[in-house]
Parts: C-alpha cells; structure tokens; sequence
C-alpha cells in the first residue's frame, strides 16, 4: 500500500494548488481526482471555458456593434458557433496539460478514480477495474460544488440545464430563460445574448447580483438591458417542463410576478443558476465520522479541520465565497499551517468580479453594510465617462464607487463596473489590505493615460470630494 504525508482529494484549483503547495513544503504528497482530467469545476466547466466563451462572444458582438464606430468595415460578419466551442474546448485542454505538466515537476502522484474514506488515514480510489488504497497522515477533502436546483424545477440536462450544458450546447438557441440573476446567470445569459439570442432571465430579488452594492445592481441591469436582455424581478418560479411533441421542443417555465399574477414563458433552453451545492457524495464521510452542516457543507474550524483530526477541506465544499481564489488560498492556508508557518486568510478582502461587459469587481464592504454596521462613512464616486482613456477606447459605461470610513479615510470598501474591472480591483486589495486610506490611494502617482486613474479620481472624490477631472 503507498504511503503518504498528504492526500488531496479533488483536483479543481482549491486542490491541486494544495498539493503544489504540499510538495514544496517537503511533503510527498497524492492527488485523487474522479474525472479523466484535472482541473476541477473551475477549469472543465466553470471559469476557464465561461471566460473563454464570454471573450469570444464580446469579439463577435464588439465587430458586429463597435467596430465601424472606429472606421473598421465589418461587412460580411459572420458566426461560426462551433468553431467558437472548439477553440473554448482547446483553452481547456491546453490547461489541462499545464496541471497535469505542474503535477510532474511538483512530484505530486495523480490517482484517477472516487476517493471514499476507510478510515481517517485510508482512502480507497475506485479504478476500473480494481480499487486502489493509499494512506496518508493528512487528508484534504477538496471535492468542491456542484449546481443545485429549486423545488419544482428538475434538471433534466437536456432542456432544462445548469451551467456545465449551457457551455457546450450544439446547437444555437433562439431564446433562452435563465432562472437566476447572480453570476452565472448574467456571464452566460451575455454570451448569448452577444450572438442573438433572446435572453430572459428570472430573478426572486428585486434586483440582479444582489450580493453586491445596489449601485452595481442598478447599473448592470441599464447595461445589460441594452444588450437586449430582459429581467423579470421578484418573480418566484414555480415550476419548469421540458414540452417535447412532433412540432416543438421547448421548455415551459410558470413563476408568480409580485403580484402574485401566475407568468407562463416558452423557451428552448432553461439554465438553472440559482447557487451551488457542496459535493460530497461519495466520500463516505459519515464512516470516518466527518460532519456536514444543516445545508450538507463540510464543517471546519479556524484552522479549516473537520471534525475528525488530521482531516481538513478548503474550497467549495466548505461553504463561504465560492470562488476558485478562495480555494487556492484555502489550500496554501492548510498545509502551511501544517509545516508549522503562520498564514491567514483575509475573508473580509477576496475580490468578487463578473465577467460580463462592462466588468464588475467588488471587494470590501457595501454601502448599505456599512450602515447596517452603524458606520460611518463618506463615498466618492468616479465615472468612466470622464476619463481620457475610456472615451479613447469608447468604454465610458460604468463607475468607481469608493467608501471610506468618515474620521479614519480608511478605505472600506470598493464597487466598480467598467471596462477591465477585474484587474483595477487588485490596486485596492492591495492598498485596502495594508489598510490604506482614501488619501494615500489619492496621492499615489497614476499613469496616464489609463482607466486606473479612475480609481485614483475616486479616491479624490472619496477623501476631499475634489475630483480633478469631474
Ligand atoms: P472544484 O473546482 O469543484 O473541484 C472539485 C474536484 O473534486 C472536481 O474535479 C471533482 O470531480 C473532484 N471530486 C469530487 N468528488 C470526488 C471524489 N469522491 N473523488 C475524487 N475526486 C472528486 N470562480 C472564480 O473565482 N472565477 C470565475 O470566473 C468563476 N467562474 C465560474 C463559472 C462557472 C460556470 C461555474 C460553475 C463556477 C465558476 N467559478 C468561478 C467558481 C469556481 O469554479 C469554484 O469556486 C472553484 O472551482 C472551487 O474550487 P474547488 O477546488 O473547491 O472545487
Ligand atoms: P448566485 O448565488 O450568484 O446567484 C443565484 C441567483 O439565483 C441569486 O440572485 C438568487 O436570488 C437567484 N434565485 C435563487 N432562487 C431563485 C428562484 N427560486 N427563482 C429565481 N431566482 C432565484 O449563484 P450562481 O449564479 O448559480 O453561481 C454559483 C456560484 O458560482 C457563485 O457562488 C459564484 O461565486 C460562482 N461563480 C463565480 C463566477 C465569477 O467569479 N465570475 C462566475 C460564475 C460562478
């Protein structure tokens, strides 16, 4: 039987940049994945291929709306939808092989097969044909999330599909229902919203991302509008049905409107995105006796360890953010704990960014938590359309919104929507988690031209209300 000092159970990015992590502290270490390849949830069907697709379909809409804007004559356009899944399926394999290349060079032994618990230092792998046993000191369950559903709507993968389907359909949809107005339901719902699709998306709230600062909620929703989608909020879906005859193959979706006034939609495909649920089939952790809160998530403590000693889980499977950089930090968190160093997790700072167009990236606290909190606070706000670089590019959609606390200026939170959101939010994480204030953000040189002097001017506006270009 092969012995080890750790085994890492899953391989999306909260589990093989653990094992990664593992090996470089000196430890021999295993991975155990139950798909053919590695890469997880957030390489094979989450963020690599959803990024993939909403890259390619931007082109596509940016040539087909944009371009002759900037004297580029685009006539003749067309879309090759297949083409489009080929090169997303590529991007996937070339990273496939990236992990499987750092795997090697990590020394990290890579088992392929259903990890199930025999005791809480054995783990059976189910082969094809045999099943392997390894032990290890340690075990990390990282096993992460799968899509979950809502009472009355099945999902049947064919019509009515979750994310994992919704990135591979073979053939183009005229119209498509999205139960759900948080993240996925806008990346993909843009996607092919950008390639003509009729996109409708049902939301229980009263507003889409409704995790995030109501100033993004408003904005994307104007944005997204313009795309052509519509939003039908606080709207409770009852149910949805596959209606397959001679003549149509559709789905019928029923929700009630806030007044309560019963809504019947036809479409050909439903994608469910209303939240994910922790995966933990399988693993038979009730043997070992590794428990799971009321909502099936892993418990763990401070120091991410289930119930059971010697037993930890990071990522998706836990609960928290279900983000893939939540995970990662997770791992790295375990094992250097475990050789003995002194990490932390920073929960109250991990970006939140939506890949739609324009960008959104939040970090920190909201404006309404703030008040819930009794803060208080001043806000500075800097749109894009007042900035040279914007209006260069001709992305002027969007703003940056910063809180800061009232006597410190310390910056306590930072909204943005605008063109490449996702990467100026990493200049606040940074400044936010060396506690910095509205000032120093404010008094630190900036290029120029570029979009992050909107942060700068928001920083302005935010300690001195003295923007200098608004
Ligand atoms: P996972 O990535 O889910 O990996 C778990 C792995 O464990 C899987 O490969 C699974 O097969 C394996 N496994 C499960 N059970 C067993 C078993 N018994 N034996 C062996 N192996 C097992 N996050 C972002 O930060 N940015 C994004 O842009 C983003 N986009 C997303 C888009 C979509 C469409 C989706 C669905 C998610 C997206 N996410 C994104 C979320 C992100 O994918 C997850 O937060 C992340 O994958 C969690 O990582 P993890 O390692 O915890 O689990
Ligand atoms: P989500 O939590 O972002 O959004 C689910 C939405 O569905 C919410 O707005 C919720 O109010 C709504 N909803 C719930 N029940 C409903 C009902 N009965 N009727 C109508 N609407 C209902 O979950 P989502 O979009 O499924 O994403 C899952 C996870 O994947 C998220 O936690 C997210 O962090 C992660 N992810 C991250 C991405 C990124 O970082 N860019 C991209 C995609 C996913």
């Amino acid at each position: 039987m092969q012995k080890f000092d750790v085994i890492v159970i899953g391989s999306g990015p909260g589990g093989y940049v653990t094992a990664i992590r593992a090996s470089q502290l000196g430890k021999t270490t295993a991975i155990i994945e139950k798909y053919p390849v590695l890469g997880g949830t957030c390489l094979n069907v989450g963020c690599i291929p959803s990024k993939a697709l909403l890259d390619s379909s931007e082109k596509y809409h940016e040539a087909k709306t944009k371009f002759s804007k900037h004297g580029i004559n685009t006539t003749g356009l067309t879309l090759d939808w297949a083409k489009m899944l080929s090169r997303k399926d590529r991007v996937i394999a070339t990273n496939n092989s990236g992990i499987d290349y750092l795997m090697k060079k990590n020394k990290v032994a890579v088992f392929k097969g259903a990890a199930s618990f025999i005791s809480k230092n054995q783990i059976k792998i189910k082969g094809s044909k045999d099943d392997t046993i390894i032990t290890g000191k340690n075990i990390i369950i990282a096993t992460g999330s799968k899509p979950s559903s809502i009472k009355g709507v099945t999902l049947d993968k064919k019509r009515i599909i979750t994310s994992t389907e919704a990135l591979s359909l073979k053939k183009m949809p005229k119209e498509l229902l999205v139960i759900g107005g948080g993240v996925i339901g806008l990346e993909l719902g843009s996607v092919y919203a950008r390639l003509g699709v009729k996109v409708k998306v049902i939301e229980f709230f009263d507003r889409i991302l409704a995790n995030f600062d109501t100033s993004i909620s408003k904005e994307m929703t104007s944005s997204l509008k313009k795309l052509g989608i519509e939003f039908y909020l606080s709207h409770k879906v009852l149910s949805a049905n596959p209606i397959v005859n001679k003549k149509s193959d559709k789905v019928e979706v029923v929700a009630l409107d806030a007044h309560d006034k019963k809504i019947t939609f036809l479409a050909d495909y439903c994608l469910v995105a209303v939240g994910r649920k922790a995966n933990t089939s399988g693993l038979d952790l009730d043997k070992v006796g590794i428990e799971t809160n009321p909502q099936g998530f892993i418990k763990v403590d401070k120091s991410l360890k289930t119930s059971i000693d010697g037993v930890f889980a990071i990522g998706d499977v836990i609960g928290g953010v279900m983000l893939a950089h939540k995970a990662e930090e997770e791992g790295v968190y375990v094992m250097e704990r475990l050789v003995g160093q002194l990490p932390h997790i920073n929960y109250e700072l991990i970006p939140n960014v939506v890949y739609t167009w324009p960008e959104v990236a939040s970090i920190g606290l909201t404006e309404k938590q703030c008040l819930d909190q009794g803060l208080s606070i001043k806000v500075g706000n800097f749109p894009f359309s007042a900035l040279g670089r914007a209006r260069a590019s001709d992305d002027i959609e969007g703003f940056v919104k910063m809180i800061a606390d009232a006597k410190s200026d310390e910056v306590l939170g930072v909204h943005i929507v605008g063109a490449r959101a996702s990467d100026l939010i990493m200049e606040v994480a940074v400044a936010m988690e060396y506690k910095a204030s509205a000032e120093d953000i404010a008094r630190t040189c900036h290029a120029h031209p570029t979009f992050s002097e909107a942060i700068k001017e928001a920083a302005l506006a935010t300690w001195n209300n003295q923007p200098l270009h608004l």
